[in-house]
């Protein structure tokens, strides 16, 4: 008798169920008559066959020249749907739709699906890094000039979001456009004078309840409590008995109350504006910071994480420009780009506010104060979000909403 428990055991294994009792093959087979399939619907014909390797043209084919182009493609594709989001949240807005708030959730859910995206972009780079520098040597000369410079989807993708013309580095002392021409300079140019997410950003911001003066007037009130917040913390510090650190105590206020005249000052806004240093209008930047005190509110939730979310697009593409110009650098060094530029140290220069569109978002932080600084809210504020009287399109495929203005 052998000595492993197991043998003595009688064991009923379940044999291969017969095919009537396979749950898993219970499917009707529906491919040969459906008038579309997979490949028909998706175009893989076009797609799957794309991939023309220049090195395997001039008889010398190299391995890796096929992840190089798969690479730049999916993230062409990408581009393209974050276009298609975009564009979609440019006409809630530019048709006024956002006016009936129920429509912001909407808007709110396609920039996070955008940072989303960005997110797979940033993190796509690690698997053209799986190419070697002397791997991308072997074929880069079969490149000729072509440069991801020369990629209209993503300057696209730049002017609709807000990237400003005047704040762009320029490309061998020329304009960016120079590169382009016919069609895609049209596109371009008309993509420059197009609302841009900033500038819709900009004016739903300014129509912020609650920022009438003749009616709750938040900057007022808020500007009311900051200097009578400061004023007693400056007692406060008077108070104590002379030292150092009272000293070091009282500059810091001084400091930060400089900081909050400068914000309470209309004029001093205009003139970081005019230098590029702030990008919202006056009134815009009141609403955000509203918006950032009273998040918590229901009526500013969602578009509190509107302004989160618009905060992590650029924060993204922040993050994709740094990944792409540490991995040209490892794969090219100091060398110029194939587009002509100085290669390394042209990308490193783009990694910069300049490009950040919602930069303004980012500063307010600056200005947070202590919540019982903010002003309360009145009984009216919390009155339901404003609805649209007559259904728009995302809500009834009878039509738009006449666009009403203020
Ligand atoms: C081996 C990989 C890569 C290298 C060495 C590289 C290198 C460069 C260089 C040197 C430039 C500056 C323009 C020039 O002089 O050519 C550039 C621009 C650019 N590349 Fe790449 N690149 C690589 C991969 C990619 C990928 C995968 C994408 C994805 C689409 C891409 C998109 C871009 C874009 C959009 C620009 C314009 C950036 C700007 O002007 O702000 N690159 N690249």
């Amino acid at each position: 008798m052998s000595g492993c428990p197991f043998l003595a055991k009688t064991h009923h294994f379940k044999t291969n169920p017969t095919e009537e009792e396979d749950d898993s093959q219970k499917g009707t087979n529906k491919a040969t008559n459906s008038e579309i399939v997979y490949g028909d619907y998706l175009q893989l014909e076009k797609i799957i066959n794309a991939q023309k390797l220049q090195s395997e043209l001039k008889g010398n084919r190299i391995h890796d020249e096929h992840l190089f182009i798969v690479t730049h493609q999916s993230y062409e594709l990408w581009f393209k749907q974050i276009m298609w989001e975009l564009d979609s949240v440019r006409e809630l807005f530019i048709h006024n739709h956002v006016r009936d708030e129920r429509n912001m959730l909407k808007v709110v859910s396609r920039i996070h699906r955008i940072t989303m995206i960005f997110r797979l972009l940033v993190d796509q780079f690690a698997v053209l890094e799986t190419m070697t520098a002397l791997d991308f040597f072997d074929f880069r000369n079969y490149l000729s000039s072509a440069s991801g410079f020369q990629s209209l989807q993503f300057r696209l993708l730049e002017n609709k979001f807000g990237v400003s013309e005047k704040l762009r580095v320029p490309y061998n002392r020329r304009h960016y456009r120079d590169k382009f021409h016919g069609q895609d300079s049209e596109a371009l140019f008309r993509a420059e004078q197009e609302p841009t997410l900033l500038q819709l950003v900009e004016k739903w911001l300014e129509r912020t309840p609650g920022l009438e003066r003749d009616g709750f007037n938040f900057w007022g009130k808020l500007q009311a409590n900051i200097e009578e917040g400061y004023r007693k913390e400056k007692q406060k510090l008077e108070k104590m008995p002379n030292c150092e650190k009272k000293q070091d105590m009282l500059e810091d206020l001084t400091k930060q109350m400089e900081m909050f005249t400068y914000l309470f000052d209309s004029n001093h806004h205009e003139h970081l504006l005019s230098k590029g240093e702030r990008r919202l209008s006056y009134r815009a930047l009141q609403g955000a910071l509203m918006i950032y005190f009273y998040r918590e509110e229901p009526r500013f939730q969602v578009p509190f994480q509107l302004l989160t979310y618009l905060m992590e697009v650029d924060t993204l593409m922040t993050k994709w420009r740094y990944n792409h110009v540490c991995m040209a650098h490892r794969m090219i060094g100091n060398k110029a780009g194939t587009g002509g530029s100085s290669g390394y140290h042209y990308l490193r220069s783009t990694v910069s506010d300049r490009y950040k569109v919602f930069v303004d978002l980012f500063n307010l932080a600056t200005y947070l104060v202590p919540r019982d600084w903010v002003p309360k809210l009145n009984p009216d504020m919390y009155k339901f979000p404003y609805i649209a009287e007559c259904n728009d399109s995302s809500y009834s495929s009878s039509g738009s909403c006449s666009s009403e203005e203020d």
